[in-house]
């Protein structure tokens, strides 16, 4: 095994990518390396035509990510949108894999990005030396993914300064990046597409321009409105992070992500689940992908400081961190939901007192 902390997922899911590849026989879009069937089933789980299980990577609404892949293989973009933790870059970053094996060209979008990170920048000491030339352009994700008729991921595409973003127009409408320097251009090789990720829920964020909007569908990832599949999502999770952590998961943990979803849902959604007490909602948007970094930090304390026992002593810091991002506002709310729900409910006493501790 490697001693790398992350492989890309096409990496991690080699196996299941080659068992995929092997026995595809629909039709493909050039130059991908399954079938938007196959990439479905990569994305979803199932079982190959030959019996190798895949296992599912997204949890949730199969039309969806039809969508999703179904836009990749036509001319127009795919844009995941979403608040926070609905695994909008988990999702790009396994399209990426399964269609073009490669999920590493990507470009994370900041207020600091600019056109060069984008198009292409220069080697100054060959530019100076040379002039400009071929050899003096050092291509970005955008520029490599074009060349070799792959897909470039652009996260967080909001994040980035509204002149920057259009400069993707040309590129996702007459799919070519001119180099005014070398008086030349690149065009973008068959099976070229961008998925971009951007949060809607963000401060600051620049709107697309509309011209740029069109060139994008938009796919909406939602937060899983069914309490079980956002537990299973949350199970499924912890044990793989788990063992890829070398945590082992206690047999309880499963009733403990029950407790946490629980309060998770009823903050976020302004009610008791049974819909008699409303509450404040936090500041935080309480995401999936929040009660998965709750129940991992958990698993972590219970293995190096409470031999494996995993309780809510171990749970509630991390909870208590994630419920409260404004430190006065949140808290405010926490006491209340606290004091109003959680203490009158009996098989929440563990919680409610750790819970107050850390508060
Ligand atoms: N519906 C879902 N199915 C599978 N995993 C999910 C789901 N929702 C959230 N996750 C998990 O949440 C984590 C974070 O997602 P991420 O892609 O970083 O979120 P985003 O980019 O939307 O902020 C991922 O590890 C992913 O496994
Ligand atoms: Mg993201």
């Amino acid at each position: 095994m490697s001693n790398v902390l992350r492989q890309p997922a096409e990496l991690t899911y080699q196996m299941e990518l080659d068992a995929l590849k092997a026995e595809d026989t629909g039709p493909k879009p050039t130059n991908w390396s399954l079938s938007p069937q196959a990439v479905v089933t990569y994305l979803l789980g199932g079982q190959t035509p030959g019996g190798t299980e895949i296992s599912s990577k997204y949890i949730g609404n199969r039309r969806l990510i039809e969508t999703a892949v179904a836009t990749l293989a036509t001319d127009r973009a795919l844009l995941l949108l979403g608040v926070p933790g609905t695994a909008k870059s988990w999702v790009s970053e396994h399209l990426a894999a399964a269609i073009c094996g490669n999920s590493t060209q990507v470009i994370q979008c900041t207020a600091g990005t600019d056109e060069n990170q984008i198009r292409y920048g220069w080697n100054y000491a060959q530019l100076l030396a040379k002039g400009p030339s071929k050899e003096a352009l050092v291509p970005t994700p955008l520029y490599r993914a074009m060349e070799s008729g792959t897909l470039c991921r652009l996260e967080e595409l909001t994040r980035m300064g509204s002149d920057v973003q259009d400069t993707l127009i040309t590129v996702l409408s007459e799919k070519m990046l001119p180099i005014p320097e070398l008086n030349s251009a690149i065009y973008a090789e068959q099976g070229f597409n961008v998925i971009a990720t951007a949060n809607n829920r963000d401060k600051g964020v620049n709107e697309l321009s509309s011209a740029l909007k069109r060139r994008f569908n938009v796919v909406v990832l939602p937060l899983p409105d069914d309490m079980n599949e956002e537990i299973s999502i949350v199970v499924r999770r912890v044990e793989e992070m788990g063992s890829s952590l070398a945590l082992p998961v206690p047999a309880n943990a499963k009733a403990e992500i029950e407790k946490v979803i629980t309060i998770f849902r009823e903050l976020r959604g302004g009610e008791t689940l049974d819909g008699k007490v409303t509450l404040k909602t936090p500041t935080g948007n309480l995401s999936t992908a929040e009660a998965i970094a709750v129940m991992v930090g958990g698993l972590s304390q219970a293995n190096w400081f409470n031999n494996g026992k995993l309780g809510p002593e171990d749970i509630s810091s991390n909870l208590v961190g994630a419920i409260v991002k404004d430190p006065v506002q949140d808290k405010v709310v926490l006491e209340e939901y606290l004091e109003t729900v959680l203490k009158k409910r009996r098989d929440f006493a563990p919680y409610y007192k750790s819970m107050n501790d850390v508060l």
